[in-house]
């Protein structure tokens, strides 16, 4: 038996936030995206509630990376923080579990979702979902280790949505704290459908808390996704990539507020700041242009001319041209919903 610390008041806390009276907005994991300086960036935009570190890849011998346990360690957002990680050895997950839980942790969240080929091949993240018993196993020794809050980071089943209702019957067992539902399979990746129907199963279902992800990108998509699903929180990845304002955008139009969408020039200034944080300065001018590229990625998707600039910014190697190409569709003061098209299209 473990020596789990008693660690109940966190977990009355981290159940709290669910009792606020609105719907809890989380930053979602994102690897080599949702590091320190981006929390810091989207906390100075309103922020989210809750966020969510990159996963900690856990194998027999891990040790947590200093450069993720940083997020932890020097939050600068003022919000609580969740470790997450992924994986498939249930004493090693359960060692750096509590490791994790040494440091100022509001929950630790369990991947059951990474898509990449080369983790769910190895039955870790997404790959679990094709091995229930494994999972069952993997909860219970988790939940057995962990003094605080225990939260799981979802799909809703591998090759089909059908296979959600056993996942639930599953996750029902184990006194989880929050369920974070990414309303598609594994095998449909990032495409377009997003299954809200067992989101809202999964409300139904469950007695702790659930947050719906997948595709949330303005406080119109938001509002639509907790009325379909019932969910107690709402989490956002790119959307929030593209979008840092998306968070007080959601808080302003449930309100009652209207939301206010930023300026080319704001989202301008946003790019500034993101390469004076994420880019660091020892590094080879290319190497930090491929890097902010990664981001332009996602937001690219959201400007008025989304297929002229990606095409633009692909072909930058230096700092000027990256900049001039963002000046020349930024630098102006027409309001930006920064949706990518599909979504554009869908709400006209
Ligand atoms: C670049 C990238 C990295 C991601 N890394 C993680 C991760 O480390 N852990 C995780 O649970 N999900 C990860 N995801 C999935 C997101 O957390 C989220 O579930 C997914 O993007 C759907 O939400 P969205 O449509 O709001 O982006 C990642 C997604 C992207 C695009």
């Amino acid at each position: 038996m473990d020596q789990v610390e008693d660690l109940s008041g966190r977990r009355e806390a981290f159940a709290g936030l669910f009792h606020g009276g609105r719907p809890v907005l989380s930053l979602a994991p994102m690897q080599d995206i949702t590091d320190l300086p981006f929390w810091r960036l989207m906390a100075r935009r309103g922020g989210a509630d809750l966020y969510f570190t990159e996963y900690f890849r856990v194998t027999p011998d891990y040790r947590p990376e200093k450069s993720i346990l940083r997020s932890i360690t020097e939050n600068p957002t003022g919000r609580p923080a969740v470790a997450q990680m992924i994986g498939n050895d249930m004493e090693a997950m359960a060692r750096v579990a509590r490791e994790l839980e040494r440091h100022d942790v509001a929950a630790i969240d369990l991947n059951l979702g990474c898509p990449a080929p080369v983790v769910y091949r190895k039955c870790a993240g997404g790959g679990l979902l094709r091995d229930l018993p494994r999972i069952d196993a993997l909860l219970a020794r988790l939940r057995e280790a962990i003094g605080g809050a225990f939260t799981v980071k979802t799909r809703v089943g591998f090759e089909s949505a059908g296979e959600f209702d056993a996942l639930l019957e599953v996750f029902s067992r184990h006194s989880l704290d929050l369920l974070t539902v990414h309303g598609r399979t594994v095998a449909e990746k990032y495409g377009p459908k997003v299954h809200h129907d067992r989101i809202a199963q999964a409300v139904r279902r469950l007695g702790c808390p659930v947050q719906a992800n997948g595709s949330i990108v303005s406080a119109r998509s938001a509002r639509e996704v907790l009325e379909s699903t019932g969910a107690a929180g709402l989490m956002i990845g790119r959307g929030a990539i593209r979008n840092p304002w998306v968070f007080s955008q959601i808080r302003d139009d449930l309100a009652g507020r209207v939301a206010v969408l930023p300026t080319g020039r704001e989202v301008l200034a946003y790019v500034n700041e993101l390469y004076g944080e994420v880019c660091q300065p020892e590094f080879p001018e290319r190497m930090q242009v491929q890097k902010m590229k990664k981001y332009m990625n996602f937001l690219g998707e959201g400007m008025e001319d989304a297929a002229g600039f990606l095409h633009e910014i692909r072909r930058c190697d230096t700092r000027v041209d990256f900049f001039a190409v963002c000046t020349r569709h930024l630098d102006h003061d027409r309001p930006l919903a920064l949706e990518p098209m599909e979504t554009r299209l869908a709400g006209e």
